[in-house]
């Protein structure tokens, strides 16, 4: 299909630390590959093979994973922000890279089921400078709304509220004609919700919505990863990079689960992970190399790489970070957090966020 896509990737990620202190938050390993190749396989299906990544925080660690494409049939480029340019900015700062008069920008902590051949199509007929993709959610108050009028223009962008009049919002996927793009300040931050859109409504330009209302997750924070993660592995939330069969769980090579192990609700055992008997992982993902000891419990966590769990730990809705140890009889809940490589002695822990 002759559309780039461009993908910004270059965010912090400061919702996810500490697992985005050691690698960008598109590159955390969810459902067993990087999250991005999930994206990556939607645009490949979609037909669209050149890919620009706009990256900023670790940006080397995009171009040593993923090389120039040709293994997943894409060809990537990428491009550099010395500083980063915030969302507009990044878009901006990839104009040179541009092929084609349209362009699709997606943020890349998004897991998305809209049809990317649709969004396209209705921006080609509507003859739009600019076409997003909005998505019909259930609790809009806790997002900024984007009502459009009976012909799909987009007529507003709003602040949150509590009350807001439309349940359409900004599901952080856009295609842009390449002039557009052009016309974005280069060299400075720019906000593309905040500045962009709102100039180009003001300046009269044609923004319209496609809106939406399949599968839409931002995995921006811990909770929300570990759903992404589990909905991959159930088949829930669409990727065709699945490194195994639709399931229950996800255990990776060289992964060894005990007889008498629990693992459900769309967990990932990393690759060379070791989960003792009696112990139960629910919907979690747990990073190469977790070791789990006998009776631990596990539920809707993230263990980052080489984290150990003793005997009978209890971790609820907790980030552990890479080569933490949180040791036997511990019990953490609702939001903690453990930097990575701190060692928590044996029961000395009772934590929670709400006590
Ligand atoms: P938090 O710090 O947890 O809010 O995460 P984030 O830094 O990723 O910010 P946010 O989730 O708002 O970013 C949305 C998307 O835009 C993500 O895919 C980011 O990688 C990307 N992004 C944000 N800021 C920049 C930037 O300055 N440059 C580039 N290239 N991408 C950015």
């Amino acid at each position: 299909m002759t559309v780039d896509a461009v993908v910004l990737v270059g965010g912090k990620g400061t919702r996810l630390r500490p697992l985005t202190l050691s690698a960008p938050k598109p590159m955390l390993p969810t459902a067993g590959v990087p999250f991005l190749t999930h994206l990556l396989s939607r645009i490949k299906a979609a037909g669209i093979t050149h890919v620009v990544l706009g990256t900023s925080y670790r940006a080397e660690v995009f171009e040593q994973y993923f090389g120039d494409g040709a293994d997943l049939g894409l060809e990537m480029e990428y491009v550099v922000e010395d500083e980063p340019l915030d969302t507009g900015g990044a878009i901006r700062n990839v104009y040179d890279r541009l092929r084609a008069d349209d362009a699709v920008i997606f943020n890349g902590d998004i897991l998305s089921g809209a049809d990317l051949g649709a969004l396209i199509g209705t921006h080609r007929d509507t003859g739009a400078d600019v076409t997003l993709h909005l998505q019909r959610v259930e609790d809009p108050s806790r997002f900024g709304s984007v009502p459009t009028d009976e012909t799909g223009r987009v007529t507003a962008f709003l602040e949150k509220t509590p009350n807001p009049p439309t349940d359409q919002i900004n599901a952080g996927c856009y295609v842009f004609k390449r002039s557009v793009v052009e016309g974005i300040p280069a060299g400075r931050r720019v906000s593309v919700e905040r500045e962009t859109f709102p100039g180009l409504l003001a300046d009269g330009a044609h923004v319209h919505g496609f809106v939406d209302a399949s599968y839409w997750l931002d995995v921006g924070t811990p909770e929300a990863f570990v759903r992404g993660s589990a909905d991959l592995v159930r088949g829930l939330a669409p990727t065709s990079a699945l490194p195994g069969q639709v399931g229950d769980a996800l255990v990776l090579d060289g992964a060894q689960v005990m007889p008498g192990a629990e693992v459900t609700g769309g967990a990932t055992i990393g690759a060379g992970s070791e989960i003792a008997a009696g112990a139960r992982i629910a919907g979690s993902v747990l990073f190469d190399g977790v070791v789990v000891a006998e009776d631990a419990v596990v539920e809707n966590s993230v263990l980052g790489a080489g984290a150990r769990l003793g005997k009978g730990a209890i971790v609820r809705d907790v980030v552990v970070g890479d080569g933490a140890i949180v040791g036997a009889g511990c019990e953490l809940l609702a939001g903690a957090r453990v930097w990575p490589k701190v060692s928590l002695p044996d029961g000395s822990i009772r934590f929670s966020s709400d006590a």
